[in-house]
C-alpha cells in the first residue's frame, strides 16, 4: 500500500450517531429543558454502568469537583494535595473555596500522583487528597484510601479522563468519597459541557443535589411530581447553580447505550499503537499496570531520546518541539499531555514555586506528547500517524 504523504488527522474528533443528535431534540419538544426526567435518566445510567449508588450531574468537572469539596465541608486555611501535573482545574477549586494547594509530584510511569511523596505533603491542615486518573490510569487508589484513612482526609476523585477506567474490577469514581467525571468534548462521551459526581454516601449526595440547585431541599422535578402546588422548597443550604441541561442529559444517556463500545474502541486503537511502538527507544507508551484497566482517554507517551535528568529536559523539550512541528506539518495534530499547574503563572507567583520543586511534574510538562486517539479514528489515518512517528529521525 502506497502511503500518503499528507493527511489531516486531528488530536480528537467528536463522536456522535444520528440517533444521538435526534436525542437532543426530546427535551425540546416536550419543553423540559433543566434538571428534568432526561436528567434523571443520564444519572441512573451512569450509576448503571459505574456500579456507584448516586450520581449527580452538574455542569462540568470543575463544578463537580467544586461542590465536592464544598458538600464535604472544605473552610479557608484547610490544605488541599493535588498532584502537580494535571488540568489547572483541580488546583483552582481549592483555591475558589479559601482553601490552599499543597502540591505532590508524579510518578513518571503513570503520570499519577507519587504516593511516597504524598505522605510526606500532610500536615495537621491537611483536609483532602484529589487523585487524578490522568488520561484514563487509575491512581493508586489503594495506597491513598489507606493513607486518607489513617490520618482523617476525604478522597475526592478527580476522573475527569476516567470513563471506562476500572481499578481491579471497580470503576473510578467509586473508591473515594466522590468521583467527579467531565463531558468535554476531548472526553470519550461528551455533553459538550457537562460533569457528573458519584458517590456511595446517602447523605452526602443529598447535599450535592441541594447545592447544585442553590440549596433547595426539594427538586422542580420532585416539585412537578408532588400534589400539592403552593409547597415551596425550603434551602437549608447557600447553593449554587449547577443544574445540568435536559438537552445535555439525552446526549449524554444516548451515548450510555455505546458506552462499552466506546470504551473497546478506544483500547484497541491504543493497543495498536503500543504493538507499533514497542520497538522505539525513545517513545514511552502509556503503562500497563496489573489490575488497572485504561480508559485512553488520550494516548499520552513519554519523548525520551536520552534518559530524563535536570540537566536535559530543555534539551529534550526543545527537541520534543521541534518534532510535534514536523507532525503537524504532515497534519497529524499533537499535544503536550497536560500541563505542570506549578509552572503556570497564577500558581507559580501565588506559591513562589519552581519548576524543579515538581521535577517529574516538570519533565512531564516539557517531555510528554500526546498522540490522536479518538472513536471512528480510520484503519488509514492510524497507520499514517504511525508510519511517521516511527520514521522520526
Ligand atoms: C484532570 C482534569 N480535571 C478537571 C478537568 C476539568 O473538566 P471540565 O472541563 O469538565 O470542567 C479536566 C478537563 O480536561 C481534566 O483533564
Amino acid at each position: 500500500m502506497n502511503m500518503p504523504t499528507q493527511m489531516n488527522v486531528p488530536i480528537a474528533r467528536t463522536s456522535l450517531t444520528e440517533a444521538e443528535i435526534q436525542s437532543v431534540l426530546g427535551p425540546l419538544r416536550s419543553g423540559w429543558l433543566v434538571q428534568g426526567p432526561k436528567v434523571r435518566e443520564f444519572e441512573e445510567k451512569w450509576s448503571a454502568f459505574t456500579g456507584a449508588k448516586h450520581s449527580i450531574a452538574v455542569t462540568s468537572c470543575t463544578t463537580a469537583l467544586h461542590l465536592s469539596l464544598a458538600a464535604l465541608g472544605l473552610q479557608p486555611g484547610d490544605e488541599v494535595i493535588v498532584p502537580a501535573f494535571t488540568w489547572i482545574a483541580t488546583a483552582n477549586v481549592v483555591q475558589h473555596l479559601g482553601a490552599t494547594v499543597v502540591f505532590c509530584d508524579i510518578d513518571l510511569a503513570t503520570f499519577n500522583i507519587d504516593v511516597n511523596e504524598l505522605k510526606q505533603k500532610i500536615t495537621p491542615k491537611t483536609k483532602a487528597i484529589i487523585p487524578v486518573h490522568l488520561f484514563g490510569l487509575a491512581a493508586d487508589m489503594t495506597a491513598i484510601n489507606q493513607i486518607a484513612k489513617q490520618h482523617g482526609l476525604w478522597v475526592v476523585e478527580d476522573a475527569a479522563c476516567g470513563f471506562g477506567s476500572r481499578y481491579h474490577g471497580q470503576h473510578v469514581g467509586t473508591l473515594g468519597d466522590t468521583g467527579c467525571f467531565s463531558f468535554h468534548p476531548r472526553k470519550a462521551i461528551t455533553t459538550g459541557e457537562g460533569g457528573m459526581i458519584t458517590t456511595q454516601d446517602d447523605a452526602l449526595a443529598e447535599k450535592l443535589r441541594r447545592l447544585r440547585d442553590h440549596g433547595a431541599a426539594m427538586s422542580d422535578l420532585q416539585r412537578h411530581m408532588g400534589s400539592r402546588p403552593y409547597l415551596l422548597a425550603d434551602h437549608p443550604d447557600a447553593g449554587y447553580n449547577q443544574r445540568m441541561t435536559d438537552l445535555q442529559a439525552a446526549l449524554g444517556a444516548a451515548q450510555m447505550k455505546r458506552a462499552a463500545d466506546i470504551i473497546a474502541e478506544r483500547q484497541r486503537l491504543a493497543k495498536i499503537y503500543d504493538e507499533a511502538f514497542t520497538g522505539l527507544p525513545w517513545l514511552k507508551s502509556p503503562a500497563h499496570i496489573d489490575g488497572l484497566e485504561h480508559g485512553y482517554q488520550s494516548y499520552p507517551c513519554l519523548f525520551q531520546p536520552e534518559p530524563i535528568t535536570a540537566k536535559s529536559v530543555t534539551r529534550i523539550n526543545q527537541a520534543r518541539n521541534a518534532w510535534m512541528d514536523a507532525l503537524q506539518q504532515v497534519g497529524i495534530s499533537t499535544r503536550p499531555a497536560t500541563h505542570a499547574v506549578h509552572m503556570l503563572t497564577f500558581y507559580r507567583e501565588k506559591y513562589g514555586l519552581k519548576p524543579e520543586d515538581f521535577p517529574k511534574a516538570y519533565a512531564a510538562n516539557d517531555c510528554s506528547i500526546s498522540l490522536p486517539l479518538f472513536h471512528g479514528m480510520t484503519e488509514a489515518e492510524q497507520a499514517f500517524v504511525i508510519e511517521q512517528v516511527c520514521a522520526r529521525k
